[in-house]
């Protein structure tokens, strides 16, 4: 069955572009370019001409995300589907892939207003590699895993966002069945995946911004300590100290970016899995750090060893 692939880019929409293209560059290690409109910087990762978008807005949230099929036929395919299930799916003009680096784009919401794009055929700049933006001990780990993974906020339900996700080929579901004082039933945490990465979208609860966090898995341990040593250096507030998620078995932390939304940094991570399991808390450690307040975060805090 034809299926979105992976994470391959996004948008955000961040208020101090300035001061974005610093952390970019000095704390995540990324490669900052220039855009060829005012108000746009991309960021690159690897070989891809860009796999960020930062757009000067008032927003300081997501904007769109870019997910990829395979090539031309099975775009044909999932835009057939979409529209035979009653999603509006608007295909992009030449000038629309051609601004995205891409072939051919389209365009549609998910159930909770997420923006979406689905394309194929991103430039890749196979004579261009990845220069990082300060000191690595190795690349971001991304290849046939996408980009990374994002966590959202699901306004729209369990049933609806599982039933659209589904329709794109992802597969997954809840992952953490988190037990909270005072509530009647545990806290849910929904994971799906299109690929090996163990998930490309989670959602959580809506908070005040789209958008939760973003993760990058490096490929080299010493990238997660460096970039931990980094981040204290440069006086950021560090969200979610260092630990083991459960489900992607990923050693990693969470820091505030210029946005206030949360950064993941990971390493270790294992592939996806294709049976359903559910944790209650974490392998170990990724304690919330008291009066650090994710805007898009009311959940992961309760993902504390306990
Ligand atoms: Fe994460």
């Amino acid at each position: 069955m034809t299926q979105v692939t992976e994470l391959g880019y996004l948008t955000l929409g961040v208020k101090r572009l300035a001061r974005w293209k610093e952390f970019a560059s000095d704390i995540l290690g990324l490669e900052v370019v220039e855009g060829d409109l005012p108000g746009r910087v991309f960021l690159r990762m690897d070989y891809w001409h860009h796999r960020i978008v930062l757009e000067e807005n008032d927003a300081d949230d997501l904007m769109l995300l870019g997910l990829r099929v395979a090539g031309q036929d099975e775009f044909g395919e999932m835009a057939k589907r979409l529209t035979d299930a009653g999603v509006p799916v608007r295909i992009g003009s030449f000038e629309e892939a051609a601004e995205r680096h891409v072939l051919e784009v389209m365009m549609l919401e998910d159930p909770s207003g997420h923006h979406l794009e689905i394309f194929h055929g991103p430039h890749v700049q196979a004579n261009r590699p990845f220069y990082p933006g300060r000191r690595m001990h190795g690349p971001f780990k991304t290849g046939t895993g996408g980009l990374g993974h994002i966590m959202v906020g699901n306004s729209a339900g369990y049933d609806k966002t599982y039933a659209f996700y589904r329709l794109l080929g992802m597969r997954g579901g809840v992952e953490y069945r988190v037990p909270v004082p005072n509530l009647p039933r545990p806290v849910d945490l929904t994971f799906m995946h299109c690929n090996d990465r163990d998930h490309t979208l989670a959602f959580t609860a809506p908070g005040k911004k789209r958008i939760n966090h973003l993760m990058f898995e490096v490929e080299n341990f010493d990238d997660v300590g460096l970039a931990y040593e980094t981040v204290k250096r440069a006086g950021i507030p560090v969200g979610i100290e260092p630990g083991r998620h459960a489900n992607d078995q990923m050693y990693s932390f969470y820091f505030i970016n210029p946005s206030g939304f949360m950064s993941e940094i990971g390493w270790g991570a294992r592939a996806s899995t294709h049976q359903s399991e559910f944790y209650q808390r974490d392998t170990f450690g990724h304690a919330p750090v008291q009066g650090v307040v994710n805007p898009g975060m009311e959940v992961n805090a309760s993902l504390e060893p306990v």
